[in-house]
């Protein structure tokens, strides 16, 4: 993404050492920039892999996430922004990835997920797992909220799904997960409709057999 400010705001960002993840951490994950105004998928935190590489899912669980992706026409970067809450991966003392504390959270979070958020201003937020949901919505349990979609306070739909890690071991979940997806993608639709760009493109295209892109429509 050409801007400058979401440039600059990630020069920050992989330099920041404002917490003690960044004696765990190989390197900062801020995270891919797709276009504004449009859909952001939010993690919680770089694992192994990703610390190694500074992309966010790029282990089974990217992989996963990717196939869901392009089932719904959708390519990272290209379409869509991922971004993870915490941007340093946070480990156990023999150097696993482990959950971050609320803390934590609450710490990068707002120091830089907001900014980020801010600088991108999605339509939609797709939070997958229980702990970036837990960062917007501290007394939501994944349980309750999973496949639904909710108003913020700060203004953006927030959509609630699983994390990939979870389905692949819960394999019994795939079709939830499949219904999941084509949700995001019609509530993505329903809010770019709303903003009036795409209706008539839109209904041109229905029933036409072969998938469109997302972005088509934009
Ligand atoms: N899990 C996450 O939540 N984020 C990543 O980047 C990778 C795995």
């Amino acid at each position: 993404m050409a801007n400058d400010e979401i440039a600059k705001l990630t020069e920050d960002i992989v330099i920041c050492e404002a917490c003690h993840l960044k004696d765990s951490r190989t390197q900062v994950v801020p995270g891919l920039y797709g276009p504004k105004n449009g859909l952001c998928i939010i993690g919680e935190a770089p694992g192994y892999h990703e610390d190694k590489q500074g992309i966010p899912f790029v282990g089974r669980s990217g992989k996963l996430l990717d196939n869901m992706l392009s089932g719904i026409g959708l390519e990272r970067k290209k379409d869509l922004s991922i971004l993870n809450v915490i941007k340093c991966r946070p480990t156990t003392a023999d150097n696993n990835n482990r959950t971050p504390t609320n803390s934590e959270l609450k710490f990068c979070g707002e120091r830089w997920l907001f900014k980020q958020l801010k600088l991108l201003s999605p339509k939609l937020i797709v939070t997958i797992g229980s702990i970036p949901l837990r960062f917007f919505i501290p007394s939501a349990a994944v349980t309750k909220y999973v496949g639904k979609s909710y108003d913020t306070d700060f203004g953006i739909k927030l959509f609630v799904t699983y994390h990939p890690a979870y389905i692949l071991r819960n394999y019994n979940l795939m079709d939830v997960y499949n219904e999941h997806f084509e949700g995001i993608k019609n509530l993505y639709l329903d809010l770019l409709n709303q903003n009036e760009i795409i209706s008539e493109k839109k209904k041109s295209v229905k029933g036409q057999g072969e998938q469109k892109s997302l972005t088509d429509f934009m």
